[in-house]
């Protein structure tokens, strides 16, 4: 079982490390880890934020340990150059469209949210964000407007295809869960919500099972600080889910906690290939003081152990241990608390111990 390890800018290698401490702790056998540059560590390097020997690698992994990239001295690059074209070219080229960020309270933690207790703790939700497509990825460029003055733009397109992907992924989910979707968009404007709102609906069909309803993304962001026990899986396209699973992290405490698994079709001896990685970003407002919340990475070592790799078990193990560790009052300096990455981390492996 290969994993590329892949930990890019900022706080990244600080959380993949702690991560990784994680997975050397649970012993399993036959795992080799490969590491990878990316990111504006990349471009320092080689020239290029994903130099093709990484992607190489990710390609003939099992699954890429991603952790973040995010470079304030390349912030004035060509797009093309930007460090987070990196994540951008590992999704697109590896065909990772379907996103998922679970965001779910954590006892113990629910009087850190910035929403009140009792609206906190209700929070169980899985944002399922379509990750290839959108106005990420659509054609782009700079025209010449009116008066001589540069205009920016950006195309949004979702084919039907991609919207049915995504949903199926969505529906399947709720399966498994309560057994509703809320699809977000914003069909009363855009013409690409209309096309997915319309597909949304006849994938349903499939699924008679699943409650769907729909909801438009400014009331969705409404919704998500006023009564987020209401939503189960929420499905959306590329921009929105970035912007509603940010806040949904703060909903639940901190962005310190969120993980993500990006998943394709391709399959590998032991699940479906993917690439997991926090949430956040490489935070360079905190990078190289040891202060980063490794829980995000952590998790995301879960669902990357869950997913790609086939072992239920550990991943829970992992999960509980977090939990564990967070419900003993251990909190990182973003939940208020003074643990460092090193305290938070070896909080989590001491919960490990106990759970067999
Ligand atoms: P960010 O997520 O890096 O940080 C936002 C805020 O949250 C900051 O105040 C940061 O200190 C805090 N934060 C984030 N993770 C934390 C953690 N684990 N523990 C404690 N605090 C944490 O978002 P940003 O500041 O908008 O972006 C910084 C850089 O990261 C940019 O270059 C951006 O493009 C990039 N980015 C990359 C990814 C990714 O690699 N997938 C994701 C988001 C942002
Ligand atoms: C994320 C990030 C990325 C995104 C950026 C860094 C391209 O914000 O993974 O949420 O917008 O998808
Ligand atoms: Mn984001």
């Amino acid at each position: 079982m290969k994993i590329a390890v892949l930990a890019g800018d900022g706080i990244g290698p600080e959380v993949t490390s702690a991560a990784l401490c994680v997975l050397d702790a649970l012993n399993l056998p036959d795992i080799e880890l490969a590491q990878g540059d990316v990111g504006g560590l990349a471009y320092h390097r080689h020239g290029h934020p994903l130099p093709p020997e990484t992607l190489e690698l990710a390609r003939s992994s099992d699954a890429i340990l991603f952790g973040a990239v995010g470079d304030p001295t390349c912030d004035n690059l060509a797009r093309d150059l930007r460090p987070e074209q990196a994540i951008l070219g590992l999704r697109s080229a590896l065909g990772l469209f379907a996103n998922l960020r679970p965001a779910a309270g954590w006892p113990g933690l629910e009087s850190l949210s910035p929403l009140r207790p009792e609206i906190a703790s209700g929070i169980d939700l899985l944002v399922v964000r379509e990750l290839t497509g959108d106005v990420y990825f659509g054609d782009k460029g700079e025209r010449i407007g009116e008066n001589c003055e540069r205009v920016g733009w950006d195309a949004m397109a979702y084919g039907e295809g991609e919207v049915r992907r995504i949903a199926h992924v969505a529906f399947r989910a709720a399966g498994s869960r309560r057994g509703k979707v809320t699809s977000v968009d914003k069909a009363n404007v855009l013409e690409t919500s209309r096309i997915w709102r319309e597909t949304v609906i006849e994938v349903a069909r499939e699924y008679p099972e699943i409650a769907l309803d729909h909801i438009y993304v400014d009331n969705a962001a409404m919704q998500m600080v006023r009564e987020p026990s209401q939503f189960d899986v929420v499905l959306t396209g590329n921009l929105f889910g970035d912007i509603l699973s940010d806040q949904a992290s703060a909903c639940v405490g901190s962005i310190g906690l969120l993980a993500s698994a990006s998943l394709g079709e391709r399959q590998t001896d032991y699940g479906t290939f993917g690439l997991y990685e926090p949430i956040h970003g490489s935070a360079p407002d905190i990078a190289g003081q040891g202060r980063a919340n490794p829980c995000a990475a952590i998790l995301s070592l879960a669902m990357l152990l869950r997913h790609s790799l086939g072992m239920e078990a550990e991943a829970g193990r992992i999960e509980q241990a977090v939990g564990q560790a967070l419900a003993k009052g251990v909190r990182g300096m973003d939940l208020g608390g003074n643990a460092d990455t090193e305290t938070m981390t070896k909080a989590v492996l001491s919960e490990l111990l106990t759970i067999s």
